[in-house]
């Protein structure tokens, strides 16, 4: 098999990213009408997929747009697009769009939702030492459960981060930490585990989610609530996830010194990532 160095699909259509077009009439143009989500491809293989169709599914649902084919017909399509690019190891997108049609906020009648997939070489296990965090007021919309392509705050967050020299945003609603512009936020605090509950203030993170898991087969207490910006300056640890950065260690919070005190734990979390995705 002829392998790309990077692949684009829409609708069927298979090019190169950079060639790839797209029509005007998508909404997801328009309206960022329309859901994503990101895997990481090792050995290209998908990693974690049922837990990323799953979520496609949800946000999908909430937001009332039918896929454009059943979950598992999707994640078969995507498993076989993860074999068409050359590096083993990729970073994956794909979104999914209500439909494509003329301008009008009302939902078009009868037209089929959109399917658009990316995959690119990635460099492999991201992980850092040195993250430099920034609080930015939340001021995003209450379904931040939803995986919507409505990211300008995310945006507009990331941007004031960086150029305050940070690698992360850390969004604060009411005094509480909820979580990262692309990330969510968890800590350690004496040996416990603490993350924001899943409720519409942040996204259902799939590394969340497996952190938690790592902790239940490790022994560690989860405790699963809100924290406080204070909280989290005093943590023994500020862990930072996401799909492409899995275990992003924290050690300057607002321009002061947090976290890095208990590596141990740390790593047993990181030793428990690196043995799955070897598996
Ligand atoms: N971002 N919260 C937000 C707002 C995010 O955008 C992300 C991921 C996460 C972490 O979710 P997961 O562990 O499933 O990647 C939390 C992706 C990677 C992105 O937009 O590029």
């Amino acid at each position: 098999m002829e392998r790309m160095k990077n692949l684009a699909y829409y609708n069927g259509r298979i090019t190169s990213i950079e060639d790839m077009m797209i029509p005007a009439n998508d909404r997801g143009f328009y309206f960022g009408d329309g859901i994503y989500e990101v895997a990481m491809v090792f050995n290209h293989k998908i990693f974690a997929l049922e837990d990323h169709l799953d979520r496609m599914a949800n946000s999908a649902a909430l937001v009332r747009i039918e896929l454009p084919a059943a979950k598992e017909e999707i994640g078969h399509l995507l498993e076989e697009l993860a074999l068409k690019v050359e590096s083993p190891c990729q970073f994956l997108y794909w979104q999914i769009t209500r439909a494509s049609s003329p301008r009008n906020h009302l939902f078009p009648e009868g037209v089929a939702s959109n399917l658009y997939v990316y995959s690119k070489p990635w460099k492999g296990v991201e992980m850092s030492d040195e993250y430099r965090l920034m609080t930015v007021e939340d001021t995003r919309f209450l379904h931040c459960n939803i995986k919507t392509l409505n990211l300008l705050p995310n945006v507009m967050a990331a941007q004031k981060a960086k150029e305050a020299g940070c690698s992360e945003a850390v969004f604060v609603r009411d005094g509480y930490v909820t979580e990262g512009s692309h990330s969510n936020i968890s800590m350690i605090k004496d040996g416990v585990f603490v993350t924001h509950p899943l409720d519409h203030l942040i996204l259902p993170g799939t590394e969340r989610n497996h952190m938690i898991r790592y902790c239940a087969e490790l022994g560690i207490l989860v405790e699963e609530r809100a924290f406080t910006v204070e909280e989290l300056a005093e943590a023994d640890e500020i862990i930072v996830s996401s799909t492409s950065h899995p275990s992003m260690r924290a050690m300057e919070l607002d321009g002061k010194a947090v976290g890095m005190k208990n590596p141990e734990l740390v790593k047993k979390l990181r030793d428990k990532y690196m043995e799955e995705i070897e598996k």
